[in-house]
């Protein structure tokens, strides 16, 4: 069954580089108690177990970003070998369907310590046509709202879900569900590509439980003071 955990510290910080140095020069002006920290497919796909082991090492709650799609089988199995990094989350696609899913929430249950394990909907990058050109029907929204619900059916920890979808998925869902919630912004920061924002303290009234969030902060002159002002902003310190 899904572990309960303590929320904070609520924000997570994205570590999108295409080298491992800035990263880990990154994470030693950050403290491990104030965030947790991401890494996705390109750096792990450049870095591998090493890089995750560098991190966790020095105390940081590790969200594998891999969003793992595949056969039951293979998917239960990536799960688990990702576990066994020790990483704190990890994802997989709900497309893959409930087979898919309750397949590596088993796997992961047989484990003494399992990572959450989140499902991705639809991708925010997809557009009403593009997923009406791979055969599925409906708005996006309606769309996020179905999986998210098939997602807890199947045992998902939760959902990775734009804070504005946050409060439909809560909805759709139930008050233990986790909401991960990239596309968060502090008031005045830039925007860069990302299209539909939310304030870190918007972001929490909707329902989110953790936030990405990475440019505001990898991207600061002073990385650790943007933090915590986030922080202050959420309440956390
Ligand atoms: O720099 P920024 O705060 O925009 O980073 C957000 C992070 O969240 C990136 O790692 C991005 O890939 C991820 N993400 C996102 N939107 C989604 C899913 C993931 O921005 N829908």
């Amino acid at each position: 069954m899904p572990q309960s955990t303590p929320r904070s510290p609520r924000i997570i910080v994205a570590l999108d580089f295409p080298d491992r140095r800035p990263a880990l020069e990154l994470i030693e002006r950050l403290d491990p108690a104030a965030c947790r920290v991401k890494i996705g497919k390109e750096m792990f796909t450049r870095y591998g177990p090493p890089l995750v082991e560098e991190i966790t090492r020095r105390g940081f709650d590790l969200f594998l970003d891999l969003k793992f799609h595949d056969i039951p089988n293979t998917t239960a199995a990536a799960c688990a070998a990702a576990a066994d990094l020790g990483v704190w989350m990890i994802n997989l696609h709900a497309g893959g369907g409930r087979k898919m899913m309750a397949t590596a929430r088993e796997r992961l249950d047989a484990l003494a310590a399992p990572p959450l394990l989140i499902a991705v909907t639809i991708l925010t990058s997809l557009s009403r046509e593009d997923i009406a050109e791979t055969g599925l029907s409906g708005e996006p929204s309606d769309n996020v709202q179905r999986l998210a619900r098939l997602a807890a059916d199947s045992g998902m920890d939760g959902v990775v879900c734009s804070p504005r979808e946050a409060s439909q998925v809560r909805a759709a869902t139930n008050d233990r569900f986790l909401l991960v919630t990239p596309g968060v912004r502090p008031a005045g920061s830039a925007t860069n590509d990302q299209q539909r924002i939310a304030t870190p303290s918007d972001a929490l009234a909707w329902g989110s439980d953790y936030l990405v969030i990475g440019r505001p902060i990898t991207a600061a002159e002073d990385p650790a003071q943007a933090l915590t002002t986030i922080r202050k902003e959420i309440g956390e310190a």
